[in-house]
């Protein structure tokens, strides 16, 4: 089981040594103290963003305090505090089947300085992260990706997709169901609350979701200091029939130059249910002067196309979106719950060692599997990348196999499908 606070975990050795030869220096950063400014300074420039300003560092120190901050420094550079490289991580949790829940590593904040590229130390920071999760006992490590031919090497391979949606509304007469409670306009500052409440819900059975935070949520309602377009975001909240509060939509409305062909920008669309589902996505179809609504971090098939009358005015973009990296195979796999059973010798080749080996694997009729570690010749081979996309029932064996990513008989491969379909799609629903 993971530890809660990673914060005060050891930084590790190897990456440590591996720094001080090229003559940098690995350390962790206080969220309370002076290093705090410049290590979110070199996160906002590594993404490309602005300078902070003095009320930003203060919202972000809130925000990310319960954080393992660590950066790389130079210390013979021009400004010896500013971290040329930057990570942190956090206790999180997944979802790997509806109502169960593992320990997450979670990862986010890689940046290296431009003037620092490609001299390795990325790798000393990833490997450095996943040597600690796994000695503090985590299953899984995860993280989101800006680009898809990163973190591969390090054995992260995606394990959720995500749609961006794009409906042309002036197409889309609603066909869907008539929910039956009510629409209201909430205020802003009462977003994170409420956004926190309904998420909290769905994510659980949701595979593939994390838990969002206070800043995400403070970020998606336009409450951090000079967030662009803060006094557009606009939110409706949905209520059922009893008066509980099934679901939120955040949007802004962007306006284009034909006056009834606005676009509104689905910040979130959070819907505890179908009910929830279809009254909010019918009022971002209907909402006048509006010819097309955009939406993010959607189903890979997204549910709106069969609530409305003409399909194909939806345009769904499938990208990967939630990255994982197995640590602990026995962990991992007996974490979740299984379609069907299943019994066989997973071989798995992991370069870091982490999960390296053959493992049978037993699932009884109930989905419950058990996985230790063997020496016998394997079933069915696979890189650990391979393994992690597996798990939650994105991706089928058969499909990895036709890449060569999966190595097996036919019926080895068929019969991990039948076993590791998913009860739901895995969807990861925020950034982090
Ligand atoms: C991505 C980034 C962290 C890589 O840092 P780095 O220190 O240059 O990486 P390393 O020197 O450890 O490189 C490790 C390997 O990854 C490769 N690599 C690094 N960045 C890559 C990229 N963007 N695309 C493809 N390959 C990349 C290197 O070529 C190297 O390959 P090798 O092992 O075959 O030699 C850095 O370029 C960066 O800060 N980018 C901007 C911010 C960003 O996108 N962060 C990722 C957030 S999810």
């Amino acid at each position: 089981m993971g530890t809660t606070q990673t914060s005060n975990l050891p930084l590790d050795p190897d990456s440590t040594a591996a720094l001080a030869a090229t003559g940098l220096e690995y350390a962790l950063v206080d969220p309370d103290g002076e290093g705090f400014e410049p290590f979110l300074r070199s996160v906002s420039r590594g993404f490309l963003g602005e300078e902070p300003s003095a009320d930003e560092v203060e919202s972000a120190r809130t925000a990310l305090r319960s954080r393992r901050m660590t950066g790389v420094f130079d210390r013979a550079g021009a400004v010896p505090t500013a971290p040329v490289a930057t990570v942190d991580s956090w206790a999180s949790e997944l979802t790997v089947s509806p109502g169960r829940t593992l320990p997450l590593w979670s990862i986010s904040a890689v940046t290296v300085a431009p003037t620092h590229r490609r001299r390795g130390i990325a790798t000393a920071m990833l490997t450095g992260e996943l040597r600690t999760a796994a000695a503090a006992g985590y299953a899984l490590a995860g993280l989101t990706v800006t680009e898809a031919t990163i973190y591969g090497r390090w054995g992260f391979s995606p394990a959720a997709w995500a749609s961006h949606v794009t409906v042309d509304t002036r197409r889309a007469q609603w066909t869907g169901p008539a929910a039956p409670g009510r629409l209201d306009f909430v205020p802003r500052d009462s977003l994170p609350e409420r956004l926190a409440a309904v998420h909290e819900r769905m994510r659980v059975r949701r595979p593939g979701a994390v838990p969002g935070w206070e800043g995400r949520w403070r970020g998606i309602a336009g409450l951090t200091p000079d967030a662009p377009d803060a006094k557009k975001v606009r939110a409706v909240a949905y209520r059922d029939r009893e008066g509980v509060e099934r679901g939120i939509l955040v949007y802004t409305i962007a306006e284009r130059e034909e006056y009834t062909a606005h676009e509104l920008q689905v910040r979130v669309l959070f819907a505890d249910g179908d009910e929830a589902l279809a009254a909010l996505w019918r009022f971002a179809l209907e909402h006048d002067l509006v010819g097309r609504v955009t939406a993010e971090l959607q189903p890979a098939v997204p549910p709106v196309q069969w609530m409305i009358s003409d399909r194909r005015a939806v345009r769904a973009t499938l990208t990967d979106h939630h990255w994982l990296r197995v640590l602990d195979v026995p962990g991992a796999l007996a974490s979740r719950a299984y379609a069907g059973p299943l019994d066989l010798v997973l071989g798995v080749d992991d370069p870091l060692g982490f999960a390296d080996g053959a493992w049978r694997v037993r699932i009884d009729a109930e989905g419950e599997a058990a996985v230790e570690r063997v020496d016998a010749e394997p079933d069915v081979r696979m890189p650990v990348g391979s393994l992690a996309s597996l798990l939650l029932g994105g991706v089928r064996a058969t499909e990895l196999a036709v890449a060569g990513l999966v190595q097996g008989e036919e019926t080895h491969l068929a019969a991990i499908d039948g076993a590791f379909a998913p009860a739901a799609a895995p969807l990861l629903d925020i950034w982090y």
